[in-house]
């Protein structure tokens, strides 16, 4: 089998789309229920893009909208893109319609990225929600419990491109970049954040995503920014349905190994 990232991480593959945001509903539950545990509240940044969108859906049906601790969950956003929030692309808009409004969140824990014609004036604002938030969790830095990504057809994950020159790490929590589909300015976490995090999931799914999810388990040469993800301490997760992985090579195999008979 060739190198698939490093033994701390957890593939899992689904064949039936549901299960996966079932299991992924599943994993956010533990983690919130433990953090809850832990410290009295779960912080969550969330990615945007389409892969998410069944998830929200779920979280507005049992039992995860009665046994997710809403109450102490605090929702900030790993990226977000230069519209108004009611706009059909907008990262916030998109979650609060499919399940903040319909969960009992109380309003100050929810943390939009905010947005501006130029997001450098407004990159300040939301480092210092995050400041505020965690200076709160006796961090000097943000930790988050729970990141969850998806991944571009390009690499990208968050709102960081190819393109953009940044480095691992940078005293700037937050920074601006343009690219993506729409190609518009975007806020986005640095990798140093997110590689803070105690927890990563990223979801994936779809045929499109198959030769980047090749590529991401297979080839760490290409330098893609989804390459870059390694939690400094945390637990990172990957959820992808049958056609995402079918292009990994298992054991010289293409996914799924034909059953034995
Ligand atoms: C964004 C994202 C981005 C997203 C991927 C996957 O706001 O664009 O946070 O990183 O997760 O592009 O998007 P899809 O789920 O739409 O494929």
């Amino acid at each position: 089998m060739k190198k698939m990232t490093d033994q701390k991480n957890n593939i899992r593959i689904f064949s039936d789309p549901q299960q996966m945001v079932e299991a992924a509903a599943e994993h956010f539950y533990h983690s919130a229920v433990s953090a809850h545990r832990r410290s009295g509240c779960f912080s969550v940044a969330l990615s945007g893009g389409s892969t998410p969108r069944a998830l929200h859906r779920r979280f507005c049906e049992k039992p995860y909208i009665l046994n997710i601790p809403w109450k102490s969950t605090h929702l900030f956003w790993v990226d977000e893109r230069m519209v108004p929030y009611d706009h059909p692309e907008s990262n916030y808009g998109v979650a609060k319609k499919d399940f903040i409004d319909k969960l009992s969140l109380p309003p100050d824990h929810v943390h939009p990225m905010p947005i501006s014609e130029n997001p450098d004036t407004v990159v300040a604002h939301y480092q210092l929600q995050l400041k505020t938030y965690f200076e709160k969790q006796n961090r000097s830095e943000p930790v988050f419990d729970f990141i969850l990504l998806g991944i571009g057809t390009d690499g990208h994950i968050a709102s960081l491109f190819p393109e953009n020159p940044f480095s691992d790490t940078s005293n700037q929590w937050v920074i601006t970049a343009k690219g993506g589909d729409p190609r518009v300015w975007r806020m986005t976490l640095n990798y140093e954040i997110l590689n803070s995090a105690k927890e990563i999931l990223f979801l994936i799914s779809g045929v499109g995503k198959a030769s980047v999810v090749k590529s991401m388990f297979e080839n760490s040469s290409k330098k893609l920014p989804v390459h870059r993800i390694r939690p400094l301490n945390g637990k990172i997760t990957y959820l992808l349905d049958r056609d995402a992985a079918s292009h990994i090579n298992f054991s010289g195999k293409r996914y799924p190994p034909k059953k034995r008979k």
